[in-house]
């Protein structure tokens, strides 16, 4: 029997205040027997206006149109679906899914952004953050409520003393100017009859807090903290009021005496405003707002999830120091706050200042730079305990120093009474990996938790310093590995959305999205090769991975702009040799304070990734049907890959940088002339690998290719290798020095013990962790074979050693089940359901009879990395997308 899950809406994981008019859906079959194919599905709407069942002659399963009128504002839709097979049959109808629209458009916005006026100086590092009120009345049952919610700066809502909502650091961050997120809440639970109140904390996040490093900048989106909230109460009887912010909100100042992002939160118990957003408080002593200006045109609604708590961690030890300070060992290099409960002396100031490392026996804070990572609580001495936890401000630590606890603090930890919450964007995970290397598990681990660590929102660099900036080559390399391991569709199409939005108009894209001009060096803006390059792969990483065709449609243009900005920086010879560059930046051979001064010629990677992304733009142009497009980039890529060879591949097909990530970037972009030339190069790539002693060599552009390189060509035993190694540098030199993240720096802890001198040492950086992504196409042998996974490409390479390797993959269309899940057999077939608990299975890594590892050298014909050479998906949008429709309505 075939069943169906509920439907998935664009990329939603809580299809609550979309902003899509007309969300596209997908769904996975929960069940179906071997070799059903489906032949048509049935679209059930329950709209208030009557039901509605339209159904498509079509195989397609992923985000199919939607088949009905637009959505309008605030509309709440149950969406069914059933699927026919070729044999004629139907599935019964799925579960439904309720999706409900935000507000659709400006009108639909009555409030305005509030807050309160203060006479304080913005530069100081002392700002207040402040609480807004107002109350309102309920005259009568209520069927339901929302709360359309957003700030300048960062809000916490609550509606009679309840907090609202589970996100925080919401808003996030976008390109405020032109895209400011709101967020809905069904808020129906909080209210009640009768007299009823709203608040919100404000503090100032990445809006007006310091940004930037090198001291950076305060204030620089704007200097004003307001919240701009609209509630609508719906009544039973069909009423609808709005109790919206406007010039008669009420303000004071809030109990947090400062907050920022990189310093921490320092938060003064005694000031607490008990009750203050509930209807009892008595507001006379609290000031007028002001009304500030936003355009509602700049509001939008989330594209993924918000940021969350997704765990807690309790400390493995508590260490003294050789100074005699107590330090909490939470086991995990992990990104959050600690939330501590306390009894004490009114007054008692309890301080927190994390770390990532220890020196010596002490909190080693250098790394941080100027961030200050330091929280301080001061009691309000109640006699029954205290629980506070910093609101507005994360860190990146392992280790938090304790200062000022009064009591036993050993006895208080075996309580309980300190425990690190963990927060990140609340992602869906997708992918998992195992095998039976425990140094591997652990390196994948680390990947994973460096990838939690750095999705606060957009995706940063790093999470610890003063820093914690959207880097676009960071992404750019991680977006395969990212894609791979948790569902970043969403998230990321939002943040690309702001990549062009932040896009100069000559195409240049910046180094980091959102931009924040700081120092001399990034602003003027220039183009950069492996940054920039974010424009154009990482629409194609997400296309490829999730199959959202929406996402070409919309960054298309982007892509090209970016394209035709190298192009004029190259000019006719198609060189890109000049301007600056980072390169491969990080070369472990690179001198600690120039990073960028790598092995390869840093032009020889611009020239490569201008190959590259001419090549992608070319194959967005052909999924997309734009044919002038298409050839015109064709064209383009063949003529880059040209020069490149002329400029710096010799016919023997050594290279004019005798370094692996030169081959690496010649080999997995396909830029070379011939087979010949290529198994020349592959033989010279595994000839150095073998000659470093299989150290790593290469920074972050040929990083995450090498080991592709090297299994296209046929060295899969020096690919593990290298992947293997434990010396310094390489992967599994962090993991047996204890590492629980990635690094960002190959040798960020030096073999003696230390923290490298230089003065950027992240201790949780993703970008080198990009080699997960080839463990699970390559070890585990797991890949998309078209797009979306239609179809799904099973060919591990075994090696290194290893008895066995698994990986599962929830992809849009459903779970592979690899081989020694449940079957033997070969075929990867697909069934499951996304919410589904995958079972980790285990294959063993013998030479599968069916597929494809036999043929070697092998060509990258079905990744991301490649040429869009992938196979056909077993169905071919075109041809089904007219297929017949028909409307039924009820
Ligand atoms: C960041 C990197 C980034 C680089 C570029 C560093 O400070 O942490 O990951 O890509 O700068 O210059």
């Amino acid at each position: 029997m075939t069943t169906v899950s509920a439907p998935r809406i664009e990329h939603h994981r809580e299809p609550l205040g979309i902003g899509e008019a007309r969300p596209r859906m997908s769904w996975t079959l929960d069940d179906a027997p071997e070799g059903w194919q489906q032949r048509a599905y049935a679209i059930t709407l329950t709209r208030a206006a009557g039901g509605e069942t339209v159904e498509v002659v079509s195989s397609e399963q992923v985000l199919v149109p939607w088949p009905s009128r637009a959505l309008d504002s605030r509309e709440r839709v149950g969406v069914r679906v059933a699927v026919q097979g070729i044999d004629g049959t139907w599935s019964a109808s799925s579960p439904p899914t309720w999706l409900e629209t935000g507000l659709l458009h400006p009108a639909d916005w009555s409030a305005g952004p509030i807050g309160l006026d203060l006479d304080e100086d913005p530069e100081s590092d002392a700002r207040r953050a402040t609480l807004v009120r107002s109350t309102f009345r309920i005259d009568g049952p209520i069927a339901h409520a929302r709360l359309y919610a957003t700030a300048h700066g960062l809000y916490d809502a609550e509606i009679n003393g309840m907090r609202v909502g589970s996100d925080t650091l919401s808003p996030g961050w976008t390109v405020y100017r032109e895209r400011l997120r709101y967020y809905t809440y069904d808020v129906t639970t909080l209210l009640g009859e009768g007299d009823n109140a709203i608040g919100a904390w404000l503090g100032d996040g990445w809006y007006r807090g310091r940004l930037g490093w090198r001291g950076g900048h305060r204030n620089i989106f704007g200097s004003d903290l307001s919240f701009l909230g609209q509630l609508e109460i719906t009544y039973a009887d069909g009423r609808r009021e709005t109790v919206a912010t406007d010039d008669t909100w009420r303000a004071t100042l809030s109990p947090i005496l400062r907050s920022g992002i990189y310093d921490g939160e320092d938060y003064d118990a005694r000031q607490e405003l008990p009750g203050w957003s509930t209807a009892a408080f008595d507001d006379t002593a609290w000031l007028p707002v002001s009304v500030r200006d936003r355009d509602p045109h700049t509001l939008v609604a989330p594209t993924g999830p918000p940021v969350r708590v997704t765990e807690e961690i309790t400390p493995v030890a508590v260490l003294t120091s050789p100074h005699g300070a107590r330090i909490l060992d939470f086991g995990q290099n992990l990104v959050g706050r600690v939330r501590i409960r306390v009894t004490g002396q009114r007054g008692t100031t309890v301080t927190l200042r994390t770390a990532e490392v220890l020196q010596e026996g002490e909190l080693y804070t250098r790394p941080l730079r100027s961030a200050r990572s330091s929280d301080a609580y001061t009691l309000a001495g109640h006699p029954d305990g205290e629980e506070w936890e910093p609101r507005f401000t994360f860190h990146g630590f392992r280790y938090a120093e304790v200062a000022g606890w009064p009591g036993d603090l050993d006895a208080d930890v075996a309580a309980g009474a300190l425990t690190a919450r963990v927060l990140h964007t609340d992602l869906e995970r997708t992918g998992w990996f195992a095998c039976s290397d425990p140094l591997v598990e652990q390196l994948h681990r680390n990947v994973v938790w460096g990838m939690r660590g750095n999705f606060v929102d957009i995706p940063t660099d790093c999470p610890q310093r003063d820093e914690r900036v959207g880097w676009t080559g960071d992404i750019q390399v991680f977006g395969p590995t990212a894609s791979t391991l948790f569902d970043v569709s969403g998230m990321l199409s939002g943040w690309l959305r702001d990549v062009e939005a932040e896009q100069l108009p000559d195409g240049t894209v910046p180094w980091f999205v959102p931009v924040i001009p700081s120092h001399k060096v990034w602003s003027p803006i220039r183009p950069g090769a492996a940054w920039g390059d974010v424009a154009t792969l990482l629409p194609w990483t997400l296309y490829q991975r999730f199959g959202d065709e929406g996402v070409l449609a919309a960054q298309f243009d982007s892509a090209r702009r970016w394209v035709d900005r190298i192009d004029a920086a190259a000019g006719p010879d198609r060189l890109w040799d000049e301007g600056f560059q980072l390169g491969d930046w990080l070369d472990p051979a690179a001198p600690p304070q120039d990073p960028a001064d790598a092995r390869t010629d840093r032009y020889l990677v611009a020239t490569a990734y201008f190959a590259r992304s001419a090549r992608v733009v070319a194959d967005m142009a052909v999924a997309l049907g734009r044919e002038a497009d298409a050839e015109r980039y064709g064209i383009l890529a063949a003529e880059v890959a040209a020069a490149f060879r002329a400029a710096h591949v010799n016919p023997d097909g050594t290279m004019s940088s005798d370094a692996q990530t030169a081959y690496a970037l010649a080999i997995v972009f396909d830029l070379l002339a011939d087979e010949a030339q290529r198994a020349a190069a592959g033989a010279r790539l595994a000839d150095l690998v073998h000659a470093a002693g299989n150290r790593i060599a290469t920074g972050f552009v040929g990083t995450p290719l090498v080991c592709d390189a090297l299994t296209l060509t046929g060295h899969t035993a020096a690919a593990y290798a290298l992947l293997q190694e434990q010396g310094c540098p390489s992967w599994l030199y962090q993991v047996v020095q204890g590492a629980t993240t990635i690094w960002e720096r190959w040798d960020a802890l030096l073999p003696d013990g230390s923290v490298n001198p230089g003065t950027m040492t992240s201790f949780n950086h993703y970008a080198l962790g990009a080699v997960a992504d080839w463990m699970h196409r390559r070890v585990a042998g797991l890949a998309p074979a078209a797009p979306g996974y239609r179809r799904i490409r099973f060919a591990p390479r075994p090696g290194g050693g290893l008895t066995h390797a698994a990986a599962v993959q929830l992809t849009p269309t459903g779970k592979p089940r690899s081989p020694g899940a449940s079957s033997r057999t070969h075929s990867s077939s697909i069934s499951s359901s996304r919410s589904a608990r995958p079972q980790s299975s285990t294959s063993p890594v013998s030479r599968p009879k069916n597929s494809d590892t036999a043929r070697t050298p092998e060509r990258c014909a079905s990744d991301d990395r490649g040429h869009a050479t992938a196979g056909h998906p077993v169905v071919d949008r075109r041809t089904t997308s007219s297929g017949r429709k028909r409307t039924r309505r009820s």
